[in-house]
Protein backbone atom coordinates (compact mmCIF):
# COMPACT_ATOMS: atom_id res chain seq x y z
CA UNK A 1 0.00 0.00 0.00
CA UNK A 2 1.51 3.55 -1.19
CA UNK A 3 1.94 5.46 1.91
CA UNK A 4 -0.74 8.78 2.77
CA UNK A 5 0.62 11.93 0.43
CA UNK A 6 0.94 13.93 4.08
CA UNK A 7 4.16 12.11 3.82
CA UNK A 8 5.00 12.88 0.04
CA UNK A 9 4.60 16.89 0.32
CA UNK A 10 6.55 19.55 2.08
CA UNK A 11 5.16 23.06 2.46
CA UNK A 12 7.71 24.83 0.55
CA UNK A 13 8.81 28.40 1.22
CA UNK A 14 8.71 30.66 -1.99
CA UNK A 15 8.74 34.20 -1.18
CA UNK A 16 9.00 36.63 1.90
CA UNK A 17 8.00 40.18 1.92
CA UNK A 18 6.64 43.07 4.72
CA UNK A 19 5.45 46.26 5.07
CA UNK A 20 5.66 48.92 7.83
CA UNK A 21 3.84 51.82 8.59
CA UNK A 22 5.18 55.01 7.00
CA UNK A 23 5.76 56.88 10.91
CA UNK A 24 8.84 55.93 13.20
CA UNK A 25 8.34 57.20 16.97
CA UNK A 26 11.63 57.11 18.92
CA UNK A 27 12.10 56.45 22.41
CA UNK A 28 13.14 60.26 22.29
CA UNK A 29 9.05 60.81 20.80
CA UNK A 30 8.03 58.65 23.94
CA UNK A 31 10.08 60.66 26.48
CA UNK A 32 7.97 63.56 25.85
CA UNK A 33 4.83 61.41 26.67
CA UNK A 34 5.34 59.71 29.52
CA UNK A 35 7.68 59.44 32.25
CA UNK A 36 10.13 57.18 30.39
CA UNK A 37 13.91 57.55 29.21
CA UNK A 38 15.30 56.09 26.24
CA UNK A 39 18.15 54.28 28.68
CA UNK A 40 15.38 52.76 30.62
CA UNK A 41 13.88 51.15 27.27
CA UNK A 42 17.02 50.02 25.83
CA UNK A 43 18.65 48.40 28.52
CA UNK A 44 15.08 46.74 30.05
CA UNK A 45 13.91 45.72 26.28
CA UNK A 46 16.64 46.53 23.17
CA UNK A 47 13.89 48.92 21.90
CA UNK A 48 15.18 51.89 20.24
CA UNK A 49 12.11 52.67 17.79
CA UNK A 50 8.71 51.54 16.43
CA UNK A 51 6.62 51.99 13.44
CA UNK A 52 3.10 53.78 14.34
CA UNK A 53 0.20 53.18 12.16
CA UNK A 54 -1.43 56.90 10.93
CA UNK A 55 -4.81 57.69 9.31
CA UNK A 56 -5.23 55.15 6.51
CA UNK A 57 -2.93 52.59 7.69
CA UNK A 58 -4.68 49.44 9.10
CA UNK A 59 -3.90 45.98 9.58
CA UNK A 60 -5.50 45.23 6.46
CA UNK A 61 -3.67 47.77 4.58
CA UNK A 62 -0.54 46.76 5.66
CA UNK A 63 -1.26 42.98 5.50
CA UNK A 64 -1.92 43.84 1.69
CA UNK A 65 1.37 45.39 1.32
CA UNK A 66 3.19 42.78 2.91
CA UNK A 67 1.32 39.96 0.99
CA UNK A 68 1.80 41.82 -2.29
CA UNK A 69 6.06 42.00 -1.32
CA UNK A 70 6.14 38.46 -1.28
CA UNK A 71 4.07 37.62 -3.86
CA UNK A 72 6.55 39.54 -6.19
CA UNK A 73 9.22 38.12 -4.38
CA UNK A 74 7.70 34.78 -4.54
CA UNK A 75 7.56 35.59 -8.44
CA UNK A 76 3.83 34.39 -8.23
CA UNK A 77 0.96 35.64 -8.98
CA UNK A 78 -2.13 36.49 -6.60
CA UNK A 79 -4.80 34.59 -8.60
CA UNK A 80 -2.41 30.84 -8.27
CA UNK A 81 -3.26 31.10 -4.16
CA UNK A 82 -5.95 29.18 -2.52
CA UNK A 83 -5.17 29.51 0.95
CA UNK A 84 -4.90 32.72 2.99
CA UNK A 85 -4.44 32.84 6.77
CA UNK A 86 -3.74 36.04 8.84
CA UNK A 87 -2.59 35.67 11.90
CA UNK A 88 -3.61 38.93 13.71
CA UNK A 89 -5.15 39.94 17.06
CA UNK A 90 -5.85 43.60 15.83
CA UNK A 91 -8.02 43.18 13.11
CA UNK A 92 -9.69 45.84 10.97
CA UNK A 93 -13.18 44.74 12.38
CA UNK A 94 -14.76 42.42 14.57
CA UNK A 95 -15.86 40.52 10.96
CA UNK A 96 -15.53 40.10 8.29
CA UNK A 97 -12.16 38.49 8.80
CA UNK A 98 -8.97 40.89 7.66
CA UNK A 99 -8.26 37.45 5.69
CA UNK A 100 -10.98 38.14 3.39
CA UNK A 101 -10.48 41.58 3.49
CA UNK A 102 -6.84 41.04 1.79
CA UNK A 103 -8.40 38.37 -0.30
CA UNK A 104 -10.26 41.23 -1.76
CA UNK A 105 -7.62 43.67 -1.76
CA UNK A 106 -5.40 41.20 -3.42
CA UNK A 107 -8.27 40.22 -6.24
CA UNK A 108 -8.53 36.49 -5.50
CA UNK A 109 -11.78 35.39 -6.00
CA UNK A 110 -10.95 31.45 -5.34
CA UNK A 111 -10.15 29.31 -2.49
CA UNK A 112 -10.52 29.77 1.41
CA UNK A 113 -9.41 32.94 3.52
CA UNK A 114 -9.72 33.19 7.32
CA UNK A 115 -8.23 34.49 10.52
CA UNK A 116 -6.41 32.81 13.39
CA UNK A 117 -5.49 34.31 16.60
CA UNK A 118 -2.86 33.46 19.38
CA UNK A 119 -1.39 36.71 19.95
CA UNK A 120 2.22 37.07 19.28
CA UNK A 121 2.18 33.41 18.49
CA UNK A 122 -0.13 33.84 15.87
CA UNK A 123 2.65 33.38 12.79
CA UNK A 124 4.05 29.86 14.33
CA UNK A 125 0.17 29.50 14.57
CA UNK A 126 -0.66 30.16 11.31
CA UNK A 127 2.73 28.46 9.70
CA UNK A 128 1.51 25.45 10.94
CA UNK A 129 -1.89 25.28 10.36
CA UNK A 130 -0.88 26.20 6.66
CA UNK A 131 1.66 23.23 6.46
CA UNK A 132 -0.99 20.87 7.29
CA UNK A 133 -3.57 22.09 4.94
CA UNK A 134 -0.82 21.88 2.35
CA UNK A 135 0.24 18.58 3.00
CA UNK A 136 -2.95 17.29 3.41
CA UNK A 137 -3.32 17.95 -0.50
CA UNK A 138 -6.46 20.12 -0.41
CA UNK A 139 -4.29 23.80 -0.62
CA UNK A 140 -1.29 24.16 -3.14
CA UNK A 141 -0.06 27.55 -2.57
CA UNK A 142 -0.90 29.63 0.91
CA UNK A 143 -0.09 33.25 1.45
CA UNK A 144 0.70 32.82 5.74
CA UNK A 145 0.70 36.45 6.90
CA UNK A 146 0.98 38.24 10.47
CA UNK A 147 -0.57 41.84 10.12
CA UNK A 148 -1.11 43.90 13.65
CA UNK A 149 -1.87 47.54 14.63
CA UNK A 150 -1.02 47.34 18.27
CA UNK A 151 -0.96 50.93 18.68
CA UNK A 152 -4.84 50.87 18.86
CA UNK A 153 -4.73 48.56 21.85
CA UNK A 154 -2.30 50.71 23.81
CA UNK A 155 -3.35 52.78 26.73
CA UNK A 156 -0.81 55.77 25.56
CA UNK A 157 -0.53 56.51 29.17
CA UNK A 158 0.57 53.73 30.29
CA UNK A 159 4.63 53.74 30.41
CA UNK A 160 4.81 50.13 31.60
CA UNK A 161 3.03 48.64 27.76
CA UNK A 162 2.90 51.56 25.60
CA UNK A 163 6.57 51.80 25.14
CA UNK A 164 7.20 48.01 24.18
CA UNK A 165 4.97 47.78 20.86
CA UNK A 166 4.99 48.33 17.58
CA UNK A 167 2.89 47.91 14.06
CA UNK A 168 3.42 46.13 10.67
CA UNK A 169 2.94 43.33 8.74
CA UNK A 170 4.49 40.49 7.07
CA UNK A 171 3.91 37.76 4.97
CA UNK A 172 5.20 34.37 2.83
CA UNK A 173 4.15 32.32 0.34
CA UNK A 174 4.20 28.54 0.67
CA UNK A 175 3.57 25.86 -1.66
CA UNK A 176 2.73 22.29 -1.33
CA UNK A 177 5.89 20.98 -3.75
CA UNK A 178 6.90 16.93 -3.50
CA UNK A 179 9.18 16.41 -1.22
CA UNK A 180 12.76 16.72 -2.23
CA UNK A 181 16.24 15.01 -1.46
CA UNK A 182 17.18 18.84 0.24
CA UNK A 183 13.78 18.36 2.19
CA UNK A 184 13.53 21.84 1.63
CA UNK A 185 10.07 23.01 3.55
CA UNK A 186 8.30 23.04 6.94
CA UNK A 187 10.07 20.13 8.54
CA UNK A 188 8.94 20.26 12.15
CA UNK A 189 6.24 22.26 13.98
CA UNK A 190 5.11 22.36 17.94
CA UNK A 191 2.53 24.53 19.43
CA UNK A 192 1.10 24.51 23.15
CA UNK A 193 -1.71 26.53 24.54
CA UNK A 194 -2.25 27.01 28.39
CA UNK A 195 -4.94 29.34 29.03
CA UNK A 196 -4.86 29.25 32.68
CA UNK A 197 -2.32 32.27 32.49
CA UNK A 198 -5.05 34.96 31.10
CA UNK A 199 -4.38 37.61 33.79
CA UNK A 200 -0.59 38.18 32.78
CA UNK A 201 -1.06 39.20 29.11
CA UNK A 202 -4.58 40.38 28.29
CA UNK A 203 -6.98 42.58 26.28
CA UNK A 204 -9.76 44.53 29.01
CA UNK A 205 -12.25 44.63 26.13
CA UNK A 206 -13.93 42.76 23.67
CA UNK A 207 -17.41 42.51 21.96
CA UNK A 208 -18.73 39.83 24.08
CA UNK A 209 -18.23 41.68 27.42
CA UNK A 210 -17.83 45.41 27.19
CA UNK A 211 -18.59 46.27 23.84
CA UNK A 212 -15.40 48.39 23.58
CA UNK A 213 -11.39 47.33 21.88
CA UNK A 214 -10.14 47.29 25.55
CA UNK A 215 -6.49 48.06 26.32
CA UNK A 216 -3.51 45.41 26.27
CA UNK A 217 -2.31 44.81 30.32
CA UNK A 218 0.50 43.29 31.40
CA UNK A 219 2.13 41.93 34.04
CA UNK A 220 5.76 41.84 32.27
CA UNK A 221 8.04 39.83 34.74
CA UNK A 222 5.69 37.09 34.77
CA UNK A 223 5.46 37.34 30.89
CA UNK A 224 9.23 37.66 30.93
CA UNK A 225 9.60 34.15 33.31
CA UNK A 226 6.86 32.37 31.57
CA UNK A 227 8.74 33.17 27.81
CA UNK A 228 12.42 32.46 29.11
CA UNK A 229 10.73 29.16 31.64
CA UNK A 230 8.87 27.33 29.34
CA UNK A 231 9.49 28.01 25.58
CA UNK A 232 11.88 25.56 25.39
CA UNK A 233 10.29 22.53 25.54
CA UNK A 234 8.75 22.89 21.93
CA UNK A 235 11.85 24.44 20.89
CA UNK A 236 13.76 20.87 21.46
CA UNK A 237 10.41 19.33 20.33
CA UNK A 238 11.42 20.47 16.85
CA UNK A 239 15.09 19.71 16.99
CA UNK A 240 14.31 15.67 18.39
CA UNK A 241 11.64 16.07 15.25
CA UNK A 242 13.76 17.28 12.65
CA UNK A 243 17.30 15.45 13.80
CA UNK A 244 18.75 19.05 14.10
CA UNK A 245 20.62 20.45 17.04
CA UNK A 246 21.49 24.25 17.88
CA UNK A 247 24.90 23.46 16.06
CA UNK A 248 23.49 22.38 13.10
CA UNK A 249 20.68 25.42 13.22
CA UNK A 250 21.93 28.21 10.63
CA UNK A 251 19.15 30.96 11.79
CA UNK A 252 16.98 31.32 15.29
CA UNK A 253 14.36 33.98 14.33
CA UNK A 254 12.20 34.42 17.52
CA UNK A 255 9.45 36.44 18.23
CA UNK A 256 10.52 40.27 19.18
CA UNK A 257 9.20 41.10 22.19
CA UNK A 258 12.44 42.07 23.80
CA UNK A 259 16.21 41.50 23.55
CA UNK A 260 16.56 40.11 27.27
CA UNK A 261 14.03 37.38 26.48
CA UNK A 262 15.72 36.67 23.15
CA UNK A 263 19.03 36.66 24.40
CA UNK A 264 18.47 34.31 27.48
CA UNK A 265 16.40 31.92 25.83
CA UNK A 266 19.11 31.07 22.83
CA UNK A 267 21.77 30.81 25.33
CA UNK A 268 19.51 28.18 27.39
CA UNK A 269 19.40 26.21 24.37
CA UNK A 270 23.16 27.01 23.13
CA UNK A 271 22.12 28.96 20.28
CA UNK A 272 25.23 31.43 19.38
CA UNK A 273 23.93 34.66 19.16
CA UNK A 274 25.42 35.38 15.94
CA UNK A 275 22.40 32.99 14.55
CA UNK A 276 20.18 35.24 16.49
CA UNK A 277 18.42 37.82 13.75
CA UNK A 278 17.29 40.94 16.20
CA UNK A 279 15.07 43.34 14.33
CA UNK A 280 13.29 44.73 18.33
CA UNK A 281 15.52 47.60 17.77
CA UNK A 282 13.78 48.93 14.94
CA UNK A 283 10.19 47.79 15.01
CA UNK A 284 9.38 47.03 18.86
CA UNK A 285 7.03 44.06 19.57
CA UNK A 286 4.75 43.37 16.68
CA UNK A 287 3.25 40.72 18.15
CA UNK A 288 2.16 38.28 14.75
CA UNK A 289 4.10 40.55 12.44
CA UNK A 290 7.39 40.06 14.21
CA UNK A 291 8.60 36.57 13.11
CA UNK A 292 7.76 37.69 9.56
CA UNK A 293 9.19 41.08 9.51
CA UNK A 294 12.47 39.64 10.92
CA UNK A 295 12.30 37.06 8.29
CA UNK A 296 12.18 39.33 5.45
CA UNK A 297 14.62 41.66 6.78
CA UNK A 298 17.16 38.57 6.78
CA UNK A 299 16.34 37.48 3.45
CA UNK A 300 16.50 40.92 1.96
CA UNK A 301 20.20 41.21 3.70
CA UNK A 302 21.31 38.01 2.10
CA UNK A 303 21.70 36.27 5.40
CA UNK A 304 19.15 33.42 5.30
CA UNK A 305 19.67 31.84 1.94
CA UNK A 306 17.82 28.64 -0.05
CA UNK A 307 18.65 25.56 1.88
CA UNK A 308 19.93 26.85 4.97
CA UNK A 309 17.73 25.65 8.16
CA UNK A 310 15.79 27.95 10.45
CA UNK A 311 13.73 28.04 13.32
CA UNK A 312 11.29 30.58 14.40
CA UNK A 313 9.74 30.31 18.44
CA UNK A 314 6.98 32.77 19.60
CA UNK A 315 5.39 33.16 23.13
CA UNK A 316 2.04 35.05 23.59
CA UNK A 317 -0.95 35.95 25.48
CA UNK A 318 -3.34 33.25 26.56
CA UNK A 319 -0.74 31.95 26.86
CA UNK A 320 0.13 30.24 23.62
CA UNK A 321 3.42 28.94 22.74
CA UNK A 322 4.92 27.31 19.65
CA UNK A 323 7.94 26.76 17.65
CA UNK A 324 8.87 25.66 14.03
CA UNK A 325 11.86 24.63 11.96
CA UNK A 326 11.89 25.30 8.75
CA UNK A 327 14.36 24.41 5.33
CA UNK A 328 14.91 27.33 3.25
N1 LIG B 1 10.05 53.82 31.77
C1 LIG B 1 10.62 54.02 32.96
N2 LIG B 1 10.34 53.28 34.04
C2 LIG B 1 9.44 52.30 33.90
C3 LIG B 1 8.80 52.03 32.68
C4 LIG B 1 9.13 52.85 31.59
N3 LIG B 1 8.58 52.69 30.38
N4 LIG B 1 7.97 50.99 32.84
C5 LIG B 1 8.08 50.61 34.13
N5 LIG B 1 8.97 51.40 34.77
C6 LIG B 1 9.40 51.33 36.15
C7 LIG B 1 8.40 50.62 37.03
O1 LIG B 1 7.37 51.50 37.42
C8 LIG B 1 9.27 50.20 38.17
O2 LIG B 1 9.46 51.30 39.03
P1 LIG B 1 9.46 51.09 40.63
O3 LIG B 1 10.59 50.16 40.89
O4 LIG B 1 9.65 52.47 41.12
O5 LIG B 1 8.12 50.50 40.93
C9 LIG B 1 10.60 49.89 37.50
O6 LIG B 1 10.57 50.56 36.24
C10 LIG B 1 10.83 48.42 37.28
O7 LIG B 1 9.66 47.88 36.68
P2 LIG B 1 9.53 46.37 36.38
O8 LIG B 1 8.19 46.10 35.79
O9 LIG B 1 9.93 45.60 37.58
O10 LIG B 1 10.64 46.25 35.27
P3 LIG B 1 11.25 44.97 34.64
O11 LIG B 1 12.69 44.94 34.88
O12 LIG B 1 10.45 43.75 34.95
O13 LIG B 1 11.04 45.29 33.10
C11 LIG B 1 9.60 44.71 31.28
C12 LIG B 1 9.75 45.48 32.58
C13 LIG B 1 10.57 45.28 30.25
C14 LIG B 1 8.18 44.84 30.77
C15 LIG B 1 9.97 43.23 31.56
O14 LIG B 1 9.22 42.73 32.64
C16 LIG B 1 9.73 42.39 30.37
O15 LIG B 1 10.47 42.43 29.43
N6 LIG B 1 8.70 41.54 30.39
C17 LIG B 1 8.32 40.77 29.27
C18 LIG B 1 7.13 41.37 28.74
C19 LIG B 1 7.06 41.42 27.25
O16 LIG B 1 8.01 41.44 26.51
N7 LIG B 1 5.82 41.48 26.84
C20 LIG B 1 5.53 41.60 25.49
C21 LIG B 1 4.26 40.95 25.21
S1 LIG B 1 4.33 39.27 25.44
C22 LIG B 1 5.23 38.65 24.29
O17 LIG B 1 5.28 39.19 23.23
C23 LIG B 1 5.94 37.46 24.63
Amino acid sequence: MSEPSIHLLRSVVLGVGSALPQRVVTNADLEKQVDTSDDWIVQRTGIRQRHIAGPGETTSTLGTAAARAALANAGVEAETIDLIIVATSTPDFTFPATATQIQAALGVTQGVAFDLQAVCSGFVFAVTTADKFLRSGSHKRALVIGAETFSRLLNWEDRTTCVLFGDGAGAIVLEAQPASPEERGVIATSLRSDGRHREKLYVDGGPSTTGTVGHLKMIGKDVFRHAVGQVTGVMTDCFAAAGVDATTLDWFVPHQANRRIIEASAEKLGIPLEKVVLTVDRHGNTSAASIPLALAAAVADGRIKKGQTVMIEAVGGGFTWGAAIIRW
